[in-house]
């Protein structure tokens, strides 16, 4: 069983797959985490996030331990994140892992959430859940900019707002994988908690598997 969960930055996809996961007792992979630590990686090093050749050099270096770092939640590493994001051969080197996870999920788990931009349109086309889950920027950037206090980074509200509104528009406009809902069911969050979300899609998901 595989769940596609997909959307915009700090829309609450993280927060729900977790649940998901826990729920399920199924594997959970944050593929933005791949993204953020092959941008971490370039920048690191002092490179160009836009340039292929360093982005390449960096997803081919790529390993788990990076993957679990706790530094890759800086705006810094987010928009670096998704310059590499743009490059399709950094796409290609990631592709491999994010299929086998989900093919195989780790623990001999039962199946698998993953969470990012393209997995229900390209990683995992086949999922037997996709979600898009989606709110407007302005609540985003608060949640965002709460999280980020909440981990003891500084944050303004403004740069946040500005920082996710120009990571949404390079995802959704770059040529591969773009930021789309495709066959998704598409859910706003905008208005609504966490608690009801999860319960919304854990009834779905209840009701297709019986
Ligand atoms: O946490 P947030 O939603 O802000 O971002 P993330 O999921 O950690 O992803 C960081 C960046 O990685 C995104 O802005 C995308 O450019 C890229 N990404 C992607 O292209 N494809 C994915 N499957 C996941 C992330």
């Amino acid at each position: 069983m595989i769940i596609a969960v997909d959307g915009p930055a700090a829309a609450g996809k993280g927060t729900l797959a977790k649940r998901l996961a826990t729920h399920f007792d199924f594997a959970l992979l944050d593929t933005g985490r791949l993204y953020r630590a092959v941008g971490h990686l370039v920048v690191d090093a002092g490179g160009n996030p836009a340039k292929k050749d360093d982005a390449l050099r960096a997803a081919q270096l790529l390993n788990p331990g990076q993957i679990k770092s706790d530094d890759l939640y800086t705006e810094i590493v987010a928009d670096a994140a998704s310059q590499v994001a743009a490059i399709p051969a950094v796409r290609q080197v990631l592709l491999d892992f994010q299929r086998d996870f989900a093919r195989t999920p780790p623990g001999g788990k039962a199946g698998a959430v993953l969470d990012g931009r393209d997995i229900g349109t390209v990683v995992c086309p086949n999922a037997n859940i996709k979600l898009f889950i989606t709110a407007r920027p302005e609540i985003r950037a608060k949640r965002r900019h709460k999280e980020l206090q909440e981990k003891g980074l500084e944050s303004k509200y403004p740069a946040v707002l500005a920082e996710i509104e120009a990571r949404d528009e390079r995802d959704r406009t770059r040529e591969v994988s773009p930021l789309k809902a495709g066959d998704a069911w598409k859910i706003d969050t905008s208005d609504k908690t966490p608690d009801t979300v999860f319960e919304m899609v854990r009834t779905y998901i209840e009701d297709r598997s019986s």
